[in-house]
């Protein structure tokens, strides 16, 4: 396996070489029709319910607009986020050696957001709200590190699964389809990086973590990937798209079983790092 330093010079090279300039490569049309797919059916978080199904082929379609909105107002969220956090790691002393990647990352996040809010603001004339809170406590040594790594993991990992579907589906409309393919194509360096710095971190410091500890970190980072599940079920998206009773919706709709099939599917392939690290178990995501 690559040393830290190593793939670090690797990933700068490639982010040089593929530098991408998101301002001339996606074209932007002046306004689009809400009765196409623009989210995959079975992403939308209704999908597998009685309540997708009720709906005609028009309601879908527009669900799925509102839910892409919702997909990409998450995305800008978490990498502003990400962007704070990385920003304050430039040149630390733990992170010195990776520093000149963080440069390409937060330049990639910004453009990132860049297209998830011109989406956001020209089509739907709004950004969804965030709805995350931050809790202040005490870390032990490394361990706020860690979590800041391995939560940035989650996030990505669970969206590149979004990214990946959508960027091959052919029946969407062609920006969600480029959209989705940019981001998907700049995440894979990012998913790179970021499991191995989680592992490295992992090394660094696990060995001063007592079983309290390594258990508290398991649980917060369950929490975070169930917290941005969650997200993705939006009350507001339900309004936008005219659907009834939305909170109660909200509330059924997670509870629904073949939802809460997918919910398991996706934690279980979005904590492989954490598995092998011993921090999350099959047991954690029941
Ligand atoms: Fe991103
Ligand atoms: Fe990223």
């Amino acid at each position: 396996m690559a040393t830290l330093p190593d793939l670090t010079t690797r990933l700068c090279r490639i982010s040089q070489e593929h530098f991408i300039d998101p301002f001339s490569r996606i074209e932007w049309p002046e306004s689009l029709e809400r009765n196409q797919w623009f989210m995959s059916p079975e992403l939308i978080s209704l999908h597998g319910t009685e309540h997708f199904d009720a709906l005609d082929e028009e309601q879908q379609k527009i669900l799925s607009f509102f839910e892409l909105t919702n997909f990409f107002s998450i995305n800008i969220h978490g990498e502003r986020l990400l962007i704070e956090g990385l920003a304050k790691r430039l040149y630390r002393k733990h992170t010195e050696v990776v520093s000149p990647y963080l440069h390409h990352f937060l330049d990639e996040e910004n453009k990132h957001m860049f297209y998830f809010g011109r989406f956001c603001n020209q089509y739907a004339g709004k950004v969804y709200a965030d709805k995350k809170l931050a809790v202040e406590r005490d870390y032990a040594d490394g361990e706020e590190e860690f979590l800041f790594f391995a939560r940035a993991m989650l996030f990505e990992e669970m969206v590149d699964v979004y990214n990946r579907r959508m960027a091959k589906d052919q029946q969407l409309v062609p920006i969600s389809r480029e959209i989705n393919w940019l981001h998907h194509f700049e995440e894979a360096r990012h998913l790179v990086f970021g499991r191995r710095i989680v592992e490295e971190l992992f090394e660094t410091h696990a060995d001063n973590w007592p079983s309290d500890i390594r258990q508290r970190i398991g649980d917060e980072l369950m929490g975070f990937l169930d917290g941005t599940w969650k997200e993705f079920f939006n009350p507001e998206v339900y309004k936008d798209a005219d659907l009834p009773d939305a909170y109660a919706l909200r509330r059924e709709v997670l509870a629904n079983q073949a939802v809460e099939a997918r919910r398991k599917t996706l934690s279980t392939r979005c904590g492989r790092t954490l598995y092998k690290l011993g921090l999350l178990t099959q047991e954690s995501i029941q």
